[in-house]
């Protein structure tokens, strides 16, 4: 397995350019399934896990062509309902599939995806959302089993706000009969770009981006174009990196809307950010100030910029807390921060983070995608060498980040394992 070794203490600066959001991408791969027809999506990133649904589309049947970022895929010959083991277990947003696939042909078979690094993530919503719409639901070997003659509009309230979850309703909604409300849908800039493809096909979705959307159902949708938003978890970790190495990075093409409470959260520690065309520029600080962040669905601070902050965190003068309220699991990156010097003690759903010892370089392993960015990013603020191992974590939701951050100056490199 690759590694990417990291000689730290190098400054970043310079522009770089943000990828297409895969949270937004992959949802919006997906809604393919709804139509017939070539839809054409650009800014596309090229990662991971945006070949994995392309293969599993393919798989169901779909017409999928790529040139660099873009995008085309004609559901046309949709000819399975059937998302595999193999492929829903490396990639757990594979379950999206289940509302398109409801809504098109009545029935649907996918693995459930089990838990994963950070937490159970059951999907339960999900399924209780399609019980709603008239769907039946039973659990096979492992396997979801959905099975809908037809939807029908419901009432349905999210016990948690769930990204995918008020995704995958609004893709069955959408061609069932009737009106169906989503209450405490979750708000992500994510979901409401779903919307706005959804709507261009012909769906009818109001309050897309609040806590209620209300779909009306329409006969059939047309394929689409669209371009993917920029990545705002992305954005983000540059953002930190300027902060973790008093560095002045220009970060072009990403939508400071998408980022107000990362950007607020990293102006309390000190660090400059201007909004400047085209993107935000971030001026690292001299000193970090201890800033206390607590993760919330949108808008607030994202979990997805959890592990990323505390990072800084571990550079900043005192003592701050940490609390992760979205997942049970997601302190995983501590003890390989610990390893390089960082101390930081876990009670529950609380991290204390005591700054100000600085971080020596050590060989780590990512173990979740997040937790990978902030090991990338200890290892660029840490004095000697670091070496990330598992880096393949890092690649389903970063494009090329060491040839990124190579470019800013800093000192990488990507090396067979
Ligand atoms: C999406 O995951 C993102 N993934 C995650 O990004 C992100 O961390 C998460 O939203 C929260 O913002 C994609 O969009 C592909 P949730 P999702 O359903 O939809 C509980 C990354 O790094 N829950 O909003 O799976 C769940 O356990 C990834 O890019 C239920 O209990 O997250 C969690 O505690 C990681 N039952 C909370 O809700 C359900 O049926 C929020 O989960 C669904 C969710």
């Amino acid at each position: 397995m690759e590694k990417i070794i990291i000689e730290g203490g190098h400054r970043l600066e310079g522009t770089v350019a943000v990828s297409g959001a895969k949270n937004a991408a992959l949802p919006i791969l997906v809604s393919a399934l709804l139509t017939e027809g070539w839809n054409t999506f650009d800014n596309v990133p090229d990662l991971r896990d945006i070949r994995t649904i392309k293969s599993l589309l393919a798989d169901l049947g779909v017409q999928v062509e790529t040139s660099g970022s873009v995008v085309k895929l004609d559901a046309s010959g949709l000819n399975s309902h059937e998302a595999p083991y193999d492929l829903v277990r490396t990639m757990r947003a594979s379950v999206l599939v289940l509302g398109p696939l409801l809504a098109r042909l009545g029935r649907a078979r996918v693995s459930l995806p089990g838990g994963c690094a950070i937490g159970a993530r059951p999907i339960d919503l999900h399924l209780k959302g399609f019980e709603a719409l008239g769907a039946k639901i039973s659990l096979n070997e492992g396997y979801i089993e959905a099975e809908a003659p037809s939807l029908k509009g419901a009432e349905i309230y999210f016990d948690i706000s769930t990204v995918t979850g008020t995704e995958n309703l609004m893709m069955a909604a959408v061609l069932a009969e009737g009106c169906t409300t989503l209450r405490n849908a979750a708000r992500e800039p994510e979901v409401v770009a779903l919307a706005e493809v959804l709507s261009q096909m012909g769906a009818r979705i109001e309050g897309a981006g609040t806590a209620v959307i209300k779909i009306t159902g329409v006969e059939a949708l047309k394929p689409t174009s669209f371009t993917v938003i920029p990545d705002r978890i992305e954005a983000g970790t540059f953002l930190v990196a300027a902060g973790v190495t008093q560095g002045d990075i220009k970060i072009e093409g990403c939508e400071p809307s998408h980022l107000q409470a990362v950007i607020n959260k990293l102006r309390q520690t000190g660090i400059t950010i201007e909004q400047e065309p085209g993107g935000l520029r971030a001026i690292g600080a001299e000193t970090i100030s201890s800033t206390d962040v607590k993760t919330l669905p949108y808008p607030g601070f994202p979990t997805d910029m959890q592990a990323q902050f505390m990072v800084l965190m571990c550079l900043a003068n005192g003592l701050s807390v940490t609390s992760e309220t979205v997942f049970e699991n997601r302190f995983i990156h501590v003890s390989e921060l610990q390893r390089m010097g960082a101390d930081i003690t876990v009670s529950g759903h609380a991290a204390v983070v005591k700054g100000g010892g600085g971080l020596t370089g050590a060989p780590v392993m990512a173990t979740d995608l997040r937790a990978s960015a902030s090991l990338i990013l200890a290892g660029l603020a840490a004095t000697g060498t670091t070496e990330v191992s598992r880096v393949y974590h890092i690649d389903r939701g970063y494009e090329a980040i060491e040839k990124k951050l190579t470019q800013l100056g800093g000192h990488l490199e990507r090396v067979p394992g």
